[in-house]
């Protein structure tokens, strides 16, 4: 629709890098919570979806990804929902095979990418060596006189974060977010999983529109209607603007990871559309199984 009403929108900033090197710490300093204390093992098992509200009023949504499986799974599914990665590099540690593989998922997508050198409160630091050695894989950070935003960190500390957050603001001004609030709501599924007794239960990134309770719905190829909607605080929520992760209960079955959820004006379209949408899945597998 040409006539739509575009507004700014917050940024969404997929996390990536390494394993352990600190991901989730970082997003824990920037949420002031402790999700890591609370991972068996201290290992990311499930993508983890927040928004934080800046010093200035700005939000910010940060995806916190277990490897980068589900940020390519979820690109090879059509569902490009990130606007930003920031690639976590320990600077004890320095560029290892996943940070490699990250950024090589980030060129590939297209994506402006902010290098935060973590762990720089360590004594073996060496903040220098991470970004000579990214030159080799043609990242040429600011500091080197190249484009590419990096900022020295220590999720422990505290130290750069607040510089992390002015430079994700920054890159996220230049590219001029926008979306239609007011509009009926399209969101994509970012995990989901059946819950013993709420049912199954998917967090969804708000892409446009506005995410209402009550609103009926088609997920993948499941359908159902909005009946509670929980930030990632656990706090209910009554509508969630672009931008917003949000836990979903009320849908008929579990969706997929990169499934789209469509609003719908009634529950005799939401069954038309997860019919057709079943039909198309049904003729995809059959065209595509063995003889
Ligand atoms: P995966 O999700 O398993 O890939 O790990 P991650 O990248 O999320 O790293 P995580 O946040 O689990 O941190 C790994 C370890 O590094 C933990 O023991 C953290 O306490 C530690 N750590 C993270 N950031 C810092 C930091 O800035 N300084 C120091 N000294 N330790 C840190
Ligand atoms: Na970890
Ligand atoms: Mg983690």
């Amino acid at each position: 629709d040409p006539e739509e009403t575009l507004k700014p929108r917050p940024p969404v900033v997929t996390i990536m890098g390494h394993v352990d090197h600190g991901k989730t710490s970082l997003l824990d300093a920037l949420r002031g919570t402790d999700v890591v204390r609370g991972e068996a093992g201290g290992i990311t098992q499930h993508m983890g979806a927040y928004q934080i509200k800046t010093k200035g009023g700005d939000f910010v949504t940060f995806l916190d990804t277990p490897g980068h499986a589900a940020f390519t799974q979820m690109r090879m599914r059509g569902a490009n929902v990130t606007d930003i990665v920031v690639l976590v590099v320990a600077a004890d540690d320095g560029i290892m095979p996943q940070t490699v593989e990250a950024i090589n998922h980030t060129k590939a997508a297209g994506v402006p990418m902010i290098v935060a050198i973590n762990k720089c409160d360590k004594p073996e630091a060496n903040p220098q060596k991470v970004r000579e050695r990214l030159l080799e894989h043609s990242i040429v950070v600011e500091e080197m006189s190249g484009d590419v935003q990096d900022v020295e960190v220590s999720a422990k500390t505290g130290k750069g974060l607040d510089e992390l957050i002015e430079k994700i603001l920054l890159q996220a001004e230049l590219m001029e977010l926008k979306a239609n609030p007011d509009r009926m709501a399209e969101a994509t599924v970012i995990e989901a999983k059946l819950d013993k007794g709420k049912g199954p239960l998917a967090t969804v990134l708000v892409n446009r529109g506005t995410l209402k309770v009550g609103d009926i719905l088609v997920v993948g190829t499941e359908s159902g209607r909005v009946r509670a909607m929980l930030d990632d605080k656990g706090r209910q929520l009554k509508q969630a603007p672009p931008a917003m992760p949000v836990e979903v209960l009320g849908i008929g079955g579990v969706p997929m990871a990169g499934d789209l959820l469509t609003v719908v004006e009634s529950e005799q379209r939401a069954r038309e559309v997860s019919a057709y949408r079943q039909e198309q899945a049904t003729a995809k597998r059959t065209a595509m199984a063995p003889a």
